[in-house]
């Protein structure tokens, strides 16, 4: 799925299917974004996930990965939930429309899947995501207390199928 969004950059950003060549740049980006980076090897294990998508825009050298969106399906009691794992926009790419459009194409890929519901786990104070999965239909359904290694707690979001 490619598309170029209306309100992304001037340059035209694409999301698109993550490839291996794009993995040491999406790495970086966790590196440089997450204090509990996700480690190489689980990028890698995702690679073949449908949900698995980046965002490629122009930079000054170039065409770049800005961002990238992971999420997947698990069978749940015989309904598919959704779920979305990572989501980063680099630094310099924010504020762009980038964030809205993976998640879009995440949540239309487990959707046309099958996925009845999709749920999240955010940082409590982490505000700039939360007010974007409550943007997207997602709302609070419990606090999962000292979730992340650092103490914090953990929302967990649902956003129910249309
Ligand atoms: C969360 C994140 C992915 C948003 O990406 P982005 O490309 O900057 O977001 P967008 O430009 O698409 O903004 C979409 C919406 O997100 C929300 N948002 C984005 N930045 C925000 C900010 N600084 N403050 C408040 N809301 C913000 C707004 O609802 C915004 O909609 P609006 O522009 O109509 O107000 C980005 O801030 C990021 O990578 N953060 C670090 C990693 C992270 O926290 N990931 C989520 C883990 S659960």
């Amino acid at each position: 799925m490619t598309t170029t969004p209306s309100e992304a950059t001037d340059a035209g950003p694409t999301v698109r299917q993550v490839e291996r060549a794009d993995l040491l740049e999406v790495y970086r980006i966790e590196q440089s974004v997450f204090p509990q980076p996700w480690p190489f090897e689980a990028f890698e294990r995702f690679l073949d996930e449908p949900g698995f998508m980046v965002a490629e825009a122009s930079g000054d050298d170039g065409s770049v990965i800005a961002g990238y969106v992971v999420a997947d399906l698990t069978p749940n009691f015989g309904r598919d939930i959704g779920h979305v794992k990572d989501l980063a926009v680099r630094e310099q790419f924010r504020g762009l429309g980038l964030g809205r459009l993976l998640l879009r194409h995440a949540l239309a890929s487990l959707e046309a899947r099958g996925a009845t519901a999709t749920r999240l786990e955010v940082r409590a104070t982490n505000d700039p995501a939360i007010a974007l999965y409550r943007d997207h239909g997602f709302e609070h359904r419990r606090t999962v207390p000292r979730y992340y290694a650092d103490g914090e707690n953990a929302l967990v979001m649902v956003r129910e199928r249309g």
